[in-house]
């Protein structure tokens, strides 16, 4: 298996769709590579594209909040994204962007291998389930995705428009640290199926 440090220098080249032409920096994922919980947001912004770093925006400084309240500090977890490039504007991943992005997100978690996978959004946490999710309905449930525990949770960009949905986000993260500290793993996948 290749290293973290070997797949961020590849992605770091890549040319395989054009948001390779207009994006300043590759936004690979940050944090400590033997985390036990990574976080996967959909795509950088404009901060982002400039310093090659994850969620150091607006919404950043809104995770970086929920985050202390909630005990956990960004050098314990690992943040990633599933594109690894601005989409101009900040418009929304396109379905061949995620899919031509998708093999190195998988290798960041096959690498990394987290005890949990909390998906940021719709367009993260579709990644994990073969059901079409909606991250209202989906937020703070769990399921596993080749083993891994999948707690999907708000977008902090979504608590920025809509300030009453900050309570579940952060009891979304209580759940998550609470099944961290558990020290369990991820039920089978046969268990989980009846959540849906
Ligand atoms: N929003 C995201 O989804 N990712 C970032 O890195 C920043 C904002």
């Amino acid at each position: 298996m290749r290293t973290l440090a070997e797949l961020e220098r590849i992605a770091s080249a890549c040319v395989l769709c054009p948001l390779a032409e207009t994006r300043s920096r590759v936004v690979f994922g940050t944090g400590n590579p033997k985390a036990e919980l990574m976080l996967v947001g959909e795509a950088p912004g404009r901060r982002e594209d400039a310093t090659g770093i994850p969620f150091v925006g607006q919404a950043g400084m809104l995770l970086d909040r929920t985050l202390e309240k909630v005990g956990l500090r960004r050098e314990e977890i690992y943040i990633a994204n599933v594109l690894k490039c601005r989409p101009p504007g900040n418009r929304d991943p396109l379905k061949e962007e995620i899919d031509i992005c998708r093999p190195f997100l998988d290798e960041q978690i096959a690498i990394i291998a987290p005890r949990v996978l909390a998906p940021m959004g719709n367009h993260a946490a579709n990644l994990f389930s073969s059901k079409r999710l909606s991250i209202t309905k989906a937020h703070g449930t769990m399921f596993s995705y080749k083993g891994i525990a999948v707690i999907p949770i708000y977008h902090p960009a979504a608590i920025l428009y809509n300030r009453t949905l900050e309570p579940a986000l952060v009891d979304d993260f209580q759940e998550i640290v609470r099944f961290l500290r558990s020290g369990a793993r991820a039920a089978r996948e046969a268990d989980q199926l009846s959540l849906f």
